[in-house]
């Protein structure tokens, strides 16, 4: 049987990565073989083309920016997601296609139908199941400032970021795979939710 394929998107500091550990124990006690990956990155060529999409000092123009991420995510799906999926194996992203949608087509507002149309054609795989973590952009830079250097997206103006915001949560308002989890709240609260959907998810 198919593995099923995961997705975890926001804003910058919103929690995605810091519920990893939640969403690993709920696969644990099920008793679910899976792997964790994450994009930009995730396949052969990924540390490459991570290293140059993050770095502060590049300048890489809108259209050349999405042709990268939807290069790294093709090399992704070939190499690590579909064989995985294949073998019965669960993939868990942080990050995939809705990011591409959300910064590229919001945040550097190009045209989303252009990214949908190269996804169709690269038979890039839609996903089972999203978390969306959902937070004010202030609070959200504020945390994304506190916790490490900031790469060339953290470093963009607050208005990009809200658009990037806007865009995820209109794809979670017309898409039923995504669940969208309020991440401005304490981190006891939001792992219950990530809890809650999750195991809503595995019972469907
Ligand atoms: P992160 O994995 O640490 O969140 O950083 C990845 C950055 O790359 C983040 O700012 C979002 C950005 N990104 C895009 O702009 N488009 C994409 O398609 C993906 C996967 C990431």
């Amino acid at each position: 049987m198919q593995g099923k394929f995961i997705t975890l998107e926001g804003i910058e500091g919103s929690g995605k990565s810091t519920n990893l550990k939640v969403i690993k124990d709920i696969f644990d006690q099920n008793k679910i073989d899976y792997v964790i990956t994450r994009e930009p990155g995730g396949g052969p060529l990924g540390p490459h083309l991570r290293k140059l999409l993050l770095d502060k000092d590049q300048s890489i123009s809108p259209s050349v920016e999405m042709l990268l991420m939807m290069a790294d995510r093709k090399d992704h799906v070939d190499n690590l997601i579909k064989p995985n999926l294949d073998k019965g194996v669960w993939v868990i992203s942080d990050r995939y296609l809705d990011s591409t949608i959300a910064y590229q087509g919001g945040g550097r507002q190009l045209d989303i139908n252009l990214i949908t149309s190269l996804s169709a054609a690269l038979k890039l795989p839609s996903p089972d199941f999203t978390l969306l973590f959902d937070l004010p952009v202030d609070v959200a830079l504020h945390r994304a400032e506190e916790r490490s250097e900031l790469d060339r997206f953290e470093r963009e103006p607050k208005d990009f970021h809200s658009r990037i915001r806007d865009s995820y949560l209109e794809l979670a308002s017309n898409n039923h795979r995504i669940r969208t989890v309020d991440s401005s709240k304490d981190i006891e609260s939001v792992s219950m939710q990530v809890e809650k959907y999750l195991t809503d998810f595995l019972n469907a």
